[in-house]
C-alpha cells in the first residue's frame, strides 16, 4: 500500500499531525502499538498553553475544549507554607487552559474516525526502512499478518521508548540527558479541587502539586524517591503526605476521597539532535522529554507537529523543501527553551538528596525574587503560558 505520510504513534503528537495534514488534503496512516482503549486510559498532562489551544482550534477539534476546559489566569507557588499568586493575565495578558491530555486525545480520535482516515491499532513489530532515500517503507504485523507501507515521509511520533529514534544510526544522532533522583506519584480523585488554580508547593519533605481536571475531579502529585513502589502508597498515606507539604489553609480545606488512578512517573530531561534524518522526522516525546514541573510535555509535542505540518504542507503545495530542511533547527530552538524552563522549575521546587543549607537558601531566594520582582514574575508568566510557536 502507498500513502503520503506514515505516522508512527497515536499519542497527541501523531493524532494532531494526522489531523493537520488531513485538513490540507494530505493522506496519512497512523500505526499504533497499543489498543485505542489503552491509549485513552493513560492519565498524563493537564495544562494547555494558549498556543496549543490555538493549534487545536486550527485543527477544528477544540469545540469541547472551549465548552469544558477551565481557563486559568494564573498559578500559585507555596514555599514552606508561604503562598504567592502569579496572575499571568495581569502580568502579560496570557492564560492557560486546564483540559486533560486524555480529552485532547479523545477529541482527535473522534475527528479522525469521522473523517475516515486510517489508524491501525495493535500494530506489532513496526520497522522503518530506506528513509535515507526517496521511498521510505514501514513494515508492521497486524493479527499475525505482515504488511508493508510505501510512503513519501515517516513521522516518528512514538514517544520516548518508540522505534523511530531507535532506527536512526547511532553516529547520526546525539542525545543530551539528565535523570533526576525522584519521581512524581500522582492521584486522580472525584473530589472538588482544593483551589481554583494550581498550587505548586516546595517543602523540605518534597514537592507537591494540587491540580485538577474539572470542578469535580482533582489531580494531585507528590515527589517520591526514585524506586518507590505505587503499592506502598495507600490513599490515606498519600493524603497525609500531601497535607504536610502544603500551607495550613490548603491542608485544612483539602477534600479527600478514594483514588481512581494512582501512578508514578520518573523525571527526566532529554533532547535528541537533529530531528530530521532524510525522510524521517521525530516529534514529541520521541524527540525530547521534559520533567513535568513546567507542564510542557504535551505543549511541546503540539508545537513540534504544528511546525512539521507546515513544513510538509509547503512541500506538497509548493514543491519546496525549505520547510522540511529547516524543521530540526526551528523546533530545537523552542525545545531547548522549554527544557531550560522545565529544568529550572524542577530545581527550585523539588528537594534534592544533595541539597545543602546553601542550596536551600538559594531556592528560597528564587521564590522571594519571583514574588517581589515584576520582571522575574513576567519571565515566569511568559514561559509558563508558552513561548511563541
Ligand atoms: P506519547 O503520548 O508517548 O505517544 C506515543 C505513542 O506511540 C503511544 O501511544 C505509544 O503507544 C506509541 N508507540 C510507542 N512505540 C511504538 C511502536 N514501536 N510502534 C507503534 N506505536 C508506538 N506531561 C505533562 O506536561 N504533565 C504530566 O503530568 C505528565 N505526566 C506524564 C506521565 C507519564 C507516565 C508520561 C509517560 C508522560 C507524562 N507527561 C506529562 C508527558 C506528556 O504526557 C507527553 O509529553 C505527551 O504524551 C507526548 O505526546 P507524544 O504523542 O509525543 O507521545
Ligand atoms: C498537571 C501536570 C503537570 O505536570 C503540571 O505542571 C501541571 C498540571 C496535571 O496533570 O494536572
Amino acid at each position: 500500500m502507498r500513502i503520503q505520510v506514515a505516522i508512527i504513534g497515536a499519542g497527541p503528537a501523531g493524532l494532531l499531525l494526522g489531523r493537520l495534514l488531513e485538513k490540507a488534503g494530505i493522506e496519512t496512516i497512523i500505526l499504533e502499538r497499543r489498543s485505542q482503549d489503552h491509549v485513552l486510559g493513560r492519565i498524563r498532562a493537564g495544562v494547555l498553553e494558549q498556543g496549543t489551544v490555538e493549534l487545536l482550534d486550527k485543527a477544528g477539534v477544540a469545540e469541547r475544549l472551549h465548552a469544558e476546559g477551565l481557563i486559568h489566569d494564573g498559578v500559585e507557588f507555596c514555599f514552606d507554607g508561604d503562598r504567592h499568586r502569579f496572575n499571568f493575565r495581569e502580568l502579560i495578558g496570557r492564560t492557560v487552559t486546564v483540559y486533560g491530555q486524555t480529552e485532547v486525545t479523545r477529541d482527535l480520535m473522534h475527528a479522525r474516525d469521522a473523517s475516515g482516515s486510517k489508524t491501525i491499532y495493535e500494530a506489532d513489530n513496526v520497522t522503518l526502512h530506506d528513509f535515507d532515500g526517496d521511498t521510505p517503507r514501514v513494515r508492521y504485523v497486524k493479527g499475525g499478518v505482515e504488511h508493508e507501507l510505501t510512503c513519501d515521509f515517516i513521522a516518528g511520533c512514538d514517544g520516548y521508548h518508540g522505534v523511530s529514534r531507535a532506527s536512526v544510526p547511532e553516529e547520526a544522532i546525539r542525545t543530551f540527558e539528565r535523570v533526576y533522583p525522584f519521581g512524581w506519584l500522582g492521584i486522580l480523585a472525584d473530589t472538588p479541587p482544593v483551589g481554583e488554580e494550581l498550587i505548586y508547593a516546595h517543602h523540605e519533605r518534597g514537592f507537591a502539586l494540587c491540580s485538577m481536571r474539572s470542578p469535580t475531579r482533582s489531580r494531585y502529585y507528590i515527589q517520591v524517591p526514585a524506586g518507590e513502589k505505587v503499592d506502598e502508597w495507600s490513599d490515606d498515606r498519600f493524603w497525609d503526605e500531601l497535607r504536610r507539604r502544603v500551607d495550613a489553609e490548603t491542608a485544612g480545606t483539602l477534600i479527600t476521597g478514594p483514588s481512581i488512578e494512582k501512578s508514578i512517573a520518573l523525571l527526566r530531561s532529554f533532547v535528541a539532535e537533529p530531528l530530521r534524518f532524510g525522510r524521517l522526522f521525530l516529534a514529541g516525546d520521541a524527540a525530547h522529554i521534559v520533567p513535568p514541573t513546567g507542564a510542557k510535555g504535551l505543549n511541546l509535542a503540539a508545537s513540534d507537529v504544528g511546525a512539521l505540518a507546515e513544513a510538509l504542507i509547503e512541500f506538497y503545495r509548493e514543491r519546496s523543501t525549505a520547510g522540511i530542511d529547516g524543521y530540526s533547527s526551528r523546533v530545537l530552538a523552542r525545545i531547548w527553551k522549554a527544557e531550560r524552563f522545565s529544568w529550572w522549575m524542577t530545581s527550585i521546587l523539588h528537594t534534592f538528596p544533595d541539597t545543602d543549607a546553601f542550596g536551600r537558601r538559594i531556592q528560597r531566594a528564587e521564590f522571594d525574587y519571583l514574588r517581589t520582582s515584576p520582571a522575574a514574575a513576567r519571565s515566569l508568566a511568559e514561559n509558563y503560558t508558552g513561548l511563541p510557536f
